[in-house]
């Protein structure tokens, strides 16, 4: 983008959403001209048809008589049509090559697509889950890939999509205006996914978090790049919720278990032991492998088990392979402390 774009719509108007996008202004100017020029030539199309319609209509003692052919004419509704969507064309190949070719300068940030969550990687390695701390006023380059199937990355506040292709990176860019925070302390920005990726078997309500296509969301939230910096350097901090709750770590545990997609697999009821083991009881608890081995299920098993999942397969649990959850090391304490808060044995 080569001019300043202009917020003509900060707020989002009937049709789309708020502009969160440098590209945003653009991508809507060009959808109000396509928009606006359908508009003229349905009222023109349809308007002198009904002209035409009384006009010509049969009536009694009026032959009618085939039209002749018109060079100058068809040559007109040939070639204006052919100038005018050559221009919508360029306007459109320009915008999405904006949106796909970063600046030099961007700060990459790696987004893992699997079933049903994302996991972004910030440069220094830390990773979240469904969530991604960013900065505002900088260009950011999303490097996407998948685990498994085929996802979509979807940020309509940006204006733009791009597949999350197994065996494959592709990407796109985005800056956030700083004028966007509005003098707040963080904007929130939601990405969802645009590839119909699956449903798990047997689980059909809609209210289970992150346990299908339509719940896999993550929410971008943007902040001055200071608070970034700081992010960076101390990993995430327990959530604002859990402060001052008389055990933080399991509170932050269980937001953990909710947004991190643990809670598609795992129960915490006692009862229901499928697809994964129950965590209620777990801690303390004497785990039988599948190759015949058992250990008591500590602190140590339990991050083990988040960061390689397929080191140790519980007896009984090899139909689902659980993908390696990059949680920081904060992020698995609070774990720990959920699974533990659940009850020993
Ligand atoms: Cu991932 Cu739909």
């Amino acid at each position: 983008m080569n001019d300043t774009p202009v917020f003509n719509a900060p707020n989002g108007t009937l049709q789309l959403p708020p502009q969160m996008s440098t590209l945003a202004p653009h991508v809507d100017w060009l959808y109000y001209l396509v928009f606006w020029c359908s508009v003229a030539s349905f009222v023109a199309i349809v308007g002198l048809m009904t002209i035409y319609i009384i006009k010509y209509r049969r009536r009694p003692g009026r032959k009618s008589l085939p039209t002749g052919h018109n060079t100058p004419l068809e040559i007109a509704w040939t070639v204006i049509p052919l100038i005018l969507l050559m221009g919508l064309f360029h306007l459109g190949f320009k915008n999405y090559m904006s949106g796909l070719v970063a600046p030099k300068d961007a700060l990459q940030i790696h987004v893992r697509a699997m079933q049903w969550n994302w996991e972004f990687e910030h440069p220094n390695g830390t990773t979240q889950m469904n969530e991604a701390m960013l900065p505002v006023g900088v260009p950011i380059q999303f490097i996407i890939s998948s685990s498994d199937v085929l996802h979509s990355f979807y940020v309509p506040e940006a204006r733009l999509k791009r597949d999350a292709v197994p065996g494959l990176y592709t990407t796109l860019w985005f800056e956030v205006p700083k004028e966007r925070l509005q003098g707040k302390k963080d904007v929130d920005v939601w990405v969802f996914c645009a590839e119909y990726c699956g449903a798990p078997h047997g689980i059909t309500n809609g209210s289970e978090a992150n346990t299908n296509h339509s719940t896999m969301r993550a929410q971008l939230h943007f902040v001055p790049q200071s608070v970034y910096d700081d992010f960076l350097k101390k990993g995430p901090p327990p959530p604002p919720e859990c402060e001052g709750k008389p055990n933080v770590a399991s509170c932050w545990g269980e937001q953990i278990y909710e947004q991190a997609g643990c809670r598609a697999c795992h129960h915490t009821d006692g009862v229901t032991e499928q697809p994964g083991p129950n965590w209620k009881g777990l801690f303390g608890h004497n785990v039988k492998f599948e190759d015949g081995t058992s250990q008591v299920a500590d602190a140590n098993y339990i991050r083990q088990s988040i960061l390689q999942p397929q080191a140790k397969i519980v007896a009984g649990y090899t139909t689902i392979n659980m993908p390696p959850y990059r949680l920081s090391d904060r992020e698995i304490d609070a774990v720990v402390a959920y699974i533990k808060s659940l009850g020993e044995q």
